[in-house]
Parts: C-alpha cells; structure tokens; sequence
C-alpha cells in the first residue's frame, strides 16, 4: 500500500501533518515565516536597544538627551523591563480575544511606529514611540513563539529543534540589527538608526502577511481547554489585573515623558520595580489557588517557580550588554582599528554571532549526551555560573580601565563568550520547559511567565547599570558575579528535589 494516498481525514490532526508540503530544514513550512518576522522584529528590537543607553546619556552637542546615567538606567530598566512585561497581558489577550496570529500582525504594526515616532525630533513623540514598542513587543513576542508550539503535535519530536531553529532567527536579527543601526546611529545619527530599525520591523510584516497560508492553522484557535469551567475566570480576574497595571504603568511612563509627573526618573522606576515583585508574589499565589491543579500540575508549578526565579537572575546580569556593557565599551573600550573608531555598538553583535557560533556545537553536545545530559534545572544552574564567571572577567577588565586607561577588545569578547554558554544553557530550554510544564490550558499565560522572568531581569540589570558612575566599576560587576555564581550554586545544589517536582518532563 502507497502510504499517504489512502491517508484518512481525522478531525484536529495536527496542522504540521497537513502543512509539511514544503518543508523548511525538515520542518513545517510556516516556521520559515516565523523565523524571518521574529529575525526583523528582533532586528529592529536589539537594532534600536544599541542605541539607546548611548542616545539617552550622549551630550546634547552630540545630539544626545545629556541624562545622567542614573536616569539613563532608570529610563533604560523600566523600558526594557516593560518590553518583555507586557508579553503577560499580550499573551491573554491573544487567548481570549484576537487569537495569536493577528496579535502578531497588530504587534508588529505598533512596534513599527513606535520606532519611527523615536525617530521624530520631538521628546513626546520619543516617549510615545517607546510606548509604542512596548505595547506592540507585548502582543508580538510572545504569541509567536506560542505560534512555534503549534506548529508540531504535541508528541513531535522535531519540536525542540523547532524552538532551536527559531532561536537562530532571533539571533540572526540580533546580529544584523546592532551592525546597522548602530553605524547609522553612531555615525550618522541616531535617528536614522531609530528610522532603520522601523524599517526592519516593516520588512517583517510583509514578510508575515504574504507567510499567512503556509502557517496552516496554527495560533487562529486558543488550544481547547480541559476543564473550561475550573479556572478560566479567576484566570481571567487575575489578567485583567495584569492588563490594567500595564495600562496604568503606560499611563504613568507617558504623563512623565509629557512632564506632568514631577518626580523624578529614579524614583518612578523605583515605584515600578516595587510593583514589579509585588505583581509576581501575587501572580503566583493567585496561580496556586485559582485551579483545581491536579498533584502533578501543582508539582510542575513549583518548577516553573524555581526556574522562574533563576531566569530572572541570569537575565539580570545577561542583559547588561545593551546598558552597563555597552557604557564600557563606549568610554572604557579601545575601539580603533587601522586609525577608525567602529561604533560602541558593534560590540552589542556579538552575543548574537556567539549564539549562532555555538548553537549548533550544544545541540551536538546535548544529542551526543542523550539521555546522560544535565537535566533543565542543572543547565540552568550551568547557566548562571557562566554568566557569573563573564562578570569576574569584567571585574578584571574595570581594574585594567581604572583612571581611565581604555582596555582591549578581548575583554568585553571573552565576557560575552560566557554569557552566551550560559544562554545556551538556559534560554533555549526553558523556552521549551515552562511549555511542557505549564497545564495545557494556560499554555499562552505560561508564555507570558516566562517573559515576566526576562522583565524581572531586565529591570534588575538596568538599574545595576544606573549604579555605573556612582559605583566604582570593579565592585559593582563584583556584586553581580557574586550574586550570579551563588544563585547557581543554590540552584545546583536544589536540582534533584526541582527534578522530581517536574514530574517526568525533562
Ligand atoms: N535573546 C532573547 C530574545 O531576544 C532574550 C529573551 C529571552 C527575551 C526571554 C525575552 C524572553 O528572544
């Protein structure tokens, strides 16, 4: 018998069956659309982030805003971390009302004009604009990833993989973003790199919108609940929550870029930050008690838990690179080469070119290891000593550059060599864990967990940066290494009891 030919039409079979026509690596085609619409928006994203420490504290003879760089980090951690924040609200809103696939499109469209009003010489329009970024990162970057999920059945092998793929998308964005926008930016002006990261992000919604067939059906339904009635309305109770914070977070971000808010930058991302942990002892409180989770779901929620909190550790020393980083390469970095001084920029490139460099050498490793490799909460743990150990080389560095001497290359290199080990370690996977972990019927809610650890981060690491001038450096990147190392040596240390609440999934 011909297989294939008498292939029988089953109800809900899953779409990567009825997709794989035209294949893209041996996966289904509609992940090459998402590949490329995430490599824009992340080449837009991390194009227009390499600027901005820069933009916020450059002189006003240089075209700069002229903050201190306490402000800087006060506006910088507030603005990343509520990037990635929304991606909370955005996932439900995509659940319950406008499915994933249109939340991409109209999150995309947002992040557009956000990066073209950054590029209008207006401060209102420069505060819009990062609003604008932030509402529409929230409703894309999360429910594309979900789209990912939904590409394969639940049983597919070639899922994580897919993740990985994915992954190179998001890297390959990053790389191209920061070499051009930040030559545009640096050298030209800044906002004709804010302008090309907005082109960029265009690029993507084309791209997207003529990939519409081949994505099949996935991310147009919300995943089929189990149990409708168990949980969904205190879910819902608890988004709106969510929703209504961002939107009061947005109303406060944009009546201070109006200057109706007197206070000052620092203190408003110091209320922020409160709210922050607030929001997340709450969240998951209200998580344990809102569904009737079985044991097991309950045990994997404790997981998510324990690799919640050493996501947002390892994402606070991490994402350092688009500010403390990025500050040292600028005014502690020789940057000359054969009498031209590249963009401090550039240096933001290079995790991305590591991630791409060194993604296919752990997928060998963790293929060559089988079922002998570390288990999630360990490479987490791997995760957190590496980018610790990528802090202790800054501490050298920051020696080496005390009084002002400019340091070699080398130094920002290595540390970005073991930051990205250890991303290799943790991001990829836990992508793919808090998926596997979370109860099916909050899949899309889960998303948004996992973003709400990068905002943790986020926010931690651009307040560190803020410390920059006040702080002398050897200490502060010290303080960072300690807390990063000692984190993942707890972590290692509680590995085998996360293990066992992770009943069964790996
Ligand atoms: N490099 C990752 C990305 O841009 C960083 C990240 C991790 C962002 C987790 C959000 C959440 O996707």
């Amino acid at each position: 018998m011909k297989r294939g030919v008498y292939r029988t039409y089953r109800p809900g079979y899953p779409p990567a069956v009825t997709n794989s026509e035209r294949s893209f690596f041996g996966h289904p085609g509609g992940l090459a659309i998402l590949f490329l619409t995430e490599m824009w928006e992340r080449f837009g994203y991390y194009g227009m982030r390499a600027l901005l420490i820069l933009y916020l504290t450059a002189a006003a003879a240089e075209g700069g805003l002229a903050m201190s760089t306490a402000d800087a980090g006060a506006v910088y951690a507030l603005f990343t971390s509520l990037v990635y924040f929304l991606g909370l609200p955005g996932g439900w809103i995509a659940d319950r009302y406008l499915g994933q696939r249109k939340a991409v499109l109209f999150g995309g469209v947002l992040i557009a004009l956000g990066y073209f009003a950054m590029a209008v010489p207006s401060m209102v329009a420069f505060y819009a604009g990062l609003g604008l970024v932030i509402a529409g990162t929230g409703l894309l970057k999360p429910n594309i990833s979900a789209i990912v999920g939904q590409l394969y059945a639940a049983e597919d092998e070639r899922r994580d993989a897919g993740f990985s793929l994915f992954y190179m998308g998001i890297n390959l964005g990053a790389f191209l973003g920061p070499l051009v926008c930040s030559w545009l930016g640096e050298k030209v002006d800044w906002r004709t790199g804010f302008a090309a990261a907005g082109v960029g992000m265009c690029v993507g919604i084309l791209v997207y919108m003529a990939g519409q067939r081949r994505l099949g059906d996935a991310g147009l339904r919300a995943a089929p609940a189990e149990r409708p009635e168990s949980s969904t309305l205190q879910l819902r109770q608890l988004a709106l929550g969510a929703v209504l914070g961002g939107v009061a977070l947005a109303g406060v971000a944009a009546a201070w870029g109006l200057g109706w808010l007197v206070p000052t930058a620092e203190s408003i991302s110091n209320a922020f930050g409160v709210f922050l942990i607030l929001l997340v002892l709450v969240f998951f409180a209200w998580l344990f008690r809102t569904g009737n989770w079985t044991p097991t779901e309950r045990g994997r929620l404790w997981a998510i838990v324990a690799l919640f909190v050493a996501a947002a550790f390892f994402w606070g020393a991490y994402e350092q690179a688009g500010s403390s980083l990025n500050l040292f390469a600028r005014n502690a970095t020789d940057r000359t080469i054969g009498g031209w001084e590249f963009p401090a920029g550039w240096f933001q490139w290079v995790p991305a070119l590591f991630v791409i460099l060194l993604a296919p050498v752990f997928a060998w490793l963790w293929t060559r290891l089988g079922s002998r490799q570390p288990s999630s909460p360990v490479k987490f743990s791997l995760g957190l000593l590496s980018v610790g150990a990528g802090f202790l080389v800054m501490v050298a560095a920051s020696v080496r550059s005390a009084g002002g001497a400019k340091v070699g290359v080398g130094w920002l290199l290595a540390t970005y060599f073991f930051h990205v080990v250890g991303e290799l370690c943790l991001s990829p996977v836990g992508l793919s864990t808090v998926t596997k972990l979370a109860p099916a019927r909050v899949t899309g809610l889960m998303m948004g967990v996992w973003f709400l650890a990068a905002a943790v981060g986020n926010y931690l690491g651009g307040r560190v940066a803020g410390m920059y001038e006040t702080v002398s450096l050897p200490t502060l990147f010290g303080i960072v290494a300690g807390t990063t190392l000692l984190a993942g040596i707890v972590l290692a240390l509680a590995s085998p009891r996360v293990r066992r609440l992770m009943g069964g999934v790996r």
